[in-house]
């Protein structure tokens, strides 16, 4: 055991010691070339894998490798992340991958793979292909993943449900027209419909009114409420700031999306995916 242990460090100071030296005779030309492009902290782009190596590789590791290190390549409690290992990262034309695979080099000895040659070099191009799109920082490469289909719903159900639900404030010829183009992506557009607003949208006002025993009220768009503060901002643009103690003084606040929180709670799964089926149309 402490063996392979030492075994295993060698190795893992072998690799970073490589890929120092690596970086190292790499930086100038590096930093010459992201210039330009530079994204903080982007990874150095890697060269195209072979399409079709891609594409077996990715089914056989679906079956001989998903189950320890998932779908995502993301690892799981039996098998470590390969999105952060430093011989896959480091890994150029299956040098570190395949190796590894078939149990020549310390790092899985522990767990026997049964893989030939050339699937171990196919899903090695795989595994490549997916380090080649993590984003910045090393974030996960989720785009180019399967991402499931929100719109499962039924849009005649969900028109009626929206009639039913929303018709008082809203309208899909009036306000809600071409909503679906505004908001593109469906996820993002159930997110929007439930909160009632999302990025890009035209800010929510949210107004309240301060009455302090034995003075008149005051109005005025609220810029901040905590236990112990409330500010206005008031009529003529300047802020009046009240101490707050318990109750006094009264204050009571009117969020235009007051309402679609308290509908929250109310929503069946199904309403929130019938909904967004009908939203979706609405193009
Ligand atoms: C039974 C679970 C299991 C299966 C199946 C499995 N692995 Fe592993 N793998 C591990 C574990 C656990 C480690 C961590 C080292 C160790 O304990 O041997 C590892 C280590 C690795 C490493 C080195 C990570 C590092 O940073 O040192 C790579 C790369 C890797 N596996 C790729 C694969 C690929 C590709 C497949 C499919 C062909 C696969 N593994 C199948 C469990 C598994
Ligand atoms: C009591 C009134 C009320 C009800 C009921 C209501 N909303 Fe809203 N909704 C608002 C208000 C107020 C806003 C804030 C933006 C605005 O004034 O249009 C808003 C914003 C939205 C927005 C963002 C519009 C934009 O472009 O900024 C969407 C989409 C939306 N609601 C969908 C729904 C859906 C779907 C329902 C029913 C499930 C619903 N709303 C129920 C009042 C309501």
């Amino acid at each position: 055991m402490r063996k392979w242990n030492f075994n295993r460090s060698v190795h893992r100071l072998s690799v970073a010691g490589a890929f120092l030296l690596t970086v190292a005779a790499c930086a100038p030309y590096a930093a010459a070339q992201h210039i330009e492009t530079s994204t903080f902290n982007q990874s150095p782009k890697r060269p195209a894998e072979d399409p079709k190596a891609v594409e077996h590789g990715k089914q056989v590791y679906a079956q001989k490798c998903a189950s320890c290190h998932a779908a995502d390549l993301r690892g799981t409690d039996t098998g470590v992340n390969i999105l952060r290992s430093q011989p896959a990262l480091t890994d150029h034309g299956n040098d570190h991958l395949t190796p590894i695979m078939l149990g020549q080099w310390t790092g899985m000895q522990s767990h026997k793979v049964d893989i030939s040659n050339a699937d171990a070099l196919a899903v090695g191009a795989y595994v490549r292909s997916m380090l080649a799109l993590i984003g910045s920082q090393g974030r996960a490469p989720y785009d180019a993943m399967k991402q499931p289909n929100i719109v499962v719903g039924d849009a005649t159900t969900g028109k009626a449900t929206f009639d039913k639900t929303c018709g008082s404030c809203h309208s899909a010829e009036g306000d809600l027209k071409g909503f679906a183009k505004k908001v593109a992506s469906p996820k993002l557009m159930q997110a929007a419909w439930l909160r009632g607003t999302y990025l890009g949208a035209t800010p929510v006002v949210v107004t309240a009114t301060v009455t302090e025993p034995g003075k008149p009220a005051v109005n005025g768009t609220l810029i901040h409420i905590d236990d112990f503060l409330v500010t206005l901002k008031v009529d003529d643009g300047t802020q009046q700031t009240f101490e707050r103690n318990g109750a006094v003084p009264k204050v009571v606040v009117k969020d235009p999306l007051d309402a679609h929180r308290n509908l929250l709670p109310k929503y069946t799964d199904k309403d929130i995916h019938d909904i967004t089926a009908y939203l979706v149309t609405l193009k």
